[in-house]
């Protein structure tokens, strides 16, 4: 019998209804679609309403993936929210959005690795559960960078987006759920891999917070640099994950990266070798929303049909930090 593991039952996202076009930054800043599309990949972004919170984002992708698996919010026993915009300095995003689920019960807290925010989230509900501590849970992605961006910086205003998404994970074995196979192929979260490095803080981050400033700040890159790490990393971290599992890159069926810039997919997967249409992207659509971008991507692939049950995901993240990160998983 295989020990405990986590599978994945239920996936849902959530993207706000405004619809932020290139050509409508183009009359507000010195930019154009052609650079933008060019330089990035980024067609478009979705941008929370007045009054919409990161927590409300996440409460609906929560809930859609909680439809999704047929779970109700109360036999949730560990919500972990991804995010580096939270509603407010304190309580955790994540206790607001388990009041709105009517959850009442199991733990809640925040996982703070901005654009890997995901990738960490995963991670910890993962070891939640081989743990036999946790039977149900659900990781989330959620953000509203529109709040944290300088909108007079075409540097790194038109690189964002706001949305949310979410996985539900149940406990197989060990008291928990039959293990669910394909074939002899168990299916489910193989391994997850973290990494960070603070020495390249002053690369990506930003100029505010309760204890530096006392302000929220905005958000500052040097794109270069950050680029040239998203690759290495990127790629580091995808070999690692299959040379963990006794894999080959051709194993796997779909690559899920974090959608920052579509010169980082393509480099990534011309480095790994990999046809770019097992690469999932959809930065074109929602630009780089953060910890929210490997979730929104998933649903995306799952609902047109591509990701199917039994197939081999890496998801696979980078962000300020520097954090990154990987996790495999037989889907
Ligand atoms: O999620 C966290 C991870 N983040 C990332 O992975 C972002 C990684 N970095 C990138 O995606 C790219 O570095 C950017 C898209 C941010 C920038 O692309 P780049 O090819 O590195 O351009 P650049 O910063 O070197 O700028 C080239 C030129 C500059 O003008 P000059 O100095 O050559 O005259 C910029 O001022 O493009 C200019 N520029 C723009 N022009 C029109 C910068 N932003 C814009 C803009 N519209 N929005």
């Amino acid at each position: 019998m295989h020990p405990i593991h986590a599978q994945i039952v239920g996936c849902g996202s959530y993207l706000p209804d405004r619809i932020l076009t290139n050509a409508d930054l183009a009359r507000q800043l010195d930019t154009s679609d052609d650079w933008i599309v060019a330089r990035t990949g980024i067609q478009q972004r979705h941008i929370a309403a007045e009054g919409e919170r990161t927590s409300d984002l996440a409460a609906h992708a929560a809930e859609r993936a909680l439809a999704d698996a047929g779970i109700p919010p109360s036999d949730v026993d560990l919500l972990i929210v991804g995010t580096s915009t939270p509603d407010d300095t304190f309580p955790a995003t994540a206790t607001q959005v388990q009041a709105k689920l009517g959850m009442t019960r199991g733990a809640a807290f925040d996982v703070q690795a901005v654009c890997s925010g995901f990738v960490f989230a995963l991670a910890t509900a993962d070891s939640f559960i081989r743990a036999g501590q946790t039977r149900t849970a659900v990781v989330i992605g959620a953000e509203t960078y529109s709040r944290i961006l300088d909108w007079t910086d075409r540097g790194t205003c038109v690189l964002f987006g706001d949305g949310a998404g979410a996985l539900v994970l149940r406990a197989a074995n060990g008291g928990g759920e039959p293990a669910l196979a394909v074939g002899n192929r168990q299916r489910g979260i193989l391994s997850t891999h973290l990494h960070s490095d603070g020495r390249f803080r002053d690369i990506l981050y930003v100029d505010g917070g309760p204890s530096s400033t006392q302000t929220v700040g905005h958000l500052r890159m040097s794109g270069k640099e950050v680029f040239r790490h998203a690759v290495a990393s990127l790629v580091s971290v995808a070999e690692e994950a299959v040379a963990a599992n006794q894999l080959t890159l051709s194993d796997l069926d779909w690559v899920v990266p974090h959608q920052a810039n579509i010169r980082i997919l393509d480099s990534v997967g011309r480095k790994l070798g990999l046809p770019a249409e097992r690469l999932i992207a959809t930065v074109d659509r929602h630009a780089n929303t953060s910890a929210a971008s490997i979730p929104l991507a998933l649903d995306v692939a799952r609902g047109d049909g591509r990701i199917k049950p039994g197939d081999l995901v890496l998801m696979e993240a980078i962000g300020g930090g520097l954090t990154w990160g990987a996790a495999l998983a037989r889907w």
